[in-house]
């Protein structure tokens, strides 16, 4: 190595075993004289990423790896990645070959020569920069996303979504606590939490096709982005967590409306073991969709996860539940109230305990 560290590029990377070597070798080409390391952050990818890239750091210790085990999530990653060197400038890049590593050092010499310079900003959408071959829908989409997070962050970002950039490290370690890790937004998340207007500059490249492996953010995309928004206008007040379990909670609520109204006028069964089991179907479907989405950074998987999350879900909910039924029967045989406000009444004392005790215990590893 060529005197101190000047830079880490830290490379989130989830299946992306055949294109460790190439990356590598394509970082050596252009920061050939410079001082660097690269850190990979694998989710314990099935496909062998994690052994490829210590096959290569035996005879280099300029790679590195930190393999995580029962985590998934792009944010947390790449936070994690960049608290995890001792230089004091880090870049962020995908691990596909889609970013342009040859701006790599163009990024540490702005930074280096402009102390006044917080971050520098791989852009897409600057004057030379491009998406490559994308087709019109996904320029349309990317479009319409840059442009309202645009007027959420106030700033002249011209590619806010880019997942490509050279920060300071201390930014970054001073910002950790208040990130939310959820989301692959992560330039929005940084640029949002930042107490101050943070500088940045942008450097245009070309957006590369992906030759090997698979997008993994194709699906999730749309939602990703809106939370990445929700958070930057409210994440304050309500926490993105929060809103999230509420907003299932409020589709869980429907379902358990659905079924005590189904049960209850259709059928010749009683409120309130209509409302029990109305109870057991909402905690079900509540149970699944937080997992896939509101605690999809710690989702749980496989059948033995799943039953276990499920039992402790219901275990931990059993309170709520106890309170819900209780509540709602209080108030519809005792009250005489009707059967939607009383079973409305019971869910809302439920919701506050579910969210309590289930992100402790049924997701709090
Ligand atoms: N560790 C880890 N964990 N890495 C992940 C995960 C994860 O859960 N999901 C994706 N990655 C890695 C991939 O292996 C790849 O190296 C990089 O993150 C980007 O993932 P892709 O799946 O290739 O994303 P993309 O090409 O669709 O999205 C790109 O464009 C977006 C803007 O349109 C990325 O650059 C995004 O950061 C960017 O916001
Ligand atoms: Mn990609």
């Amino acid at each position: 190595m060529t005197g101190p560290l000047e830079f880490a590029v830290v490379v989130p990377v989830f299946n992306e075993r055949e294109n460790i070597p190439i990356l590598v070798d394509h970082l050596e080409a252009t920061l050939h004289g410079r001082s660097w390391e690269v850190i990979f952050v694998d989710d314990d990818s099935p496909d062998g990423t994690a052994d490829a890239i210590r096959d290569l750091a035996r005879d280099d210790p300029r790679v590195r790896v930190i393999q995580r085990i029962g985590r998934r999530g792009l944010a947390t990653a790449c936070l994690e990645g960049m608290c995890a060197t001792a230089a004091p400038l880090v870049a962020v890049m995908d691990g596909d070959l889609q970013h342009d590593e040859t701006l790599l050092g163009d990024m540490a010499d702005a930074l280096e020569a402009d102390p006044g310079l917080d971050l520098v900003i791989g852009s897409r959408f600057a004057e030379g920069g491009s998406t490559g071959a994308w087709d019109r829908d996904r320029v349309a989409k990317s479009a319409l996303a840059t442009k309202l997070s645009r007027s959420v962050l106030k700033a002249e970002l011209s590619d806010p979504m880019s997942g490509f950039f050279m920060i300071r490290t201390q930014i970054v370690r001073d910002l950790v606590p208040k990130l939310s890790g959820i989301g692959f937004k992560i330039l929005l998340d940084i640029m949002t939490a930042s107490p101050r207007r943070l500088r940045f500059r942008e450097l245009p490249y070309i957006f590369e096709t992906r030759v090997r492996g698979e997008s993994k953010l194709d699906h999730v995309v749309a939602l990703e982005f809106l939370i990445a928004l929700y958070d930057g206008l409210f994440g304050r007040i309500v926490p993105v967590r929060f809103a999230m379990f509420a907003a299932v909670g409020g589709l869980g609520a429907a379902v358990h409306m659905a079924v005590v109204g189904l049960l209850y006028t259709a059928t010749p069964m009683p409120f309130v073991p209509a409302t029990i089991i109305a109870t057991v179907v909402a905690m079900t479907f509540n149970f699944f969709l937080n997992n896939s989405l509101t605690y999809r950074d710690r989702r749980l998987r496989g059948a033995r996860e799943l039953i276990d999350g499920w039992v402790s879900f219901c275990v931990v909910c059993s309170v709520g539940a106890v309170a819900n039924v209780g509540i709602a029967a209080f108030l519809h045989d005792v009250e005489q109230g009707s059967w939607a406000v009383s079973a409305l009444a019971g869910i809302l004392v439920a919701a506050v305990w579910n969210f309590a005790l289930s992100s402790r215990f049924t997701w709090g590893r």
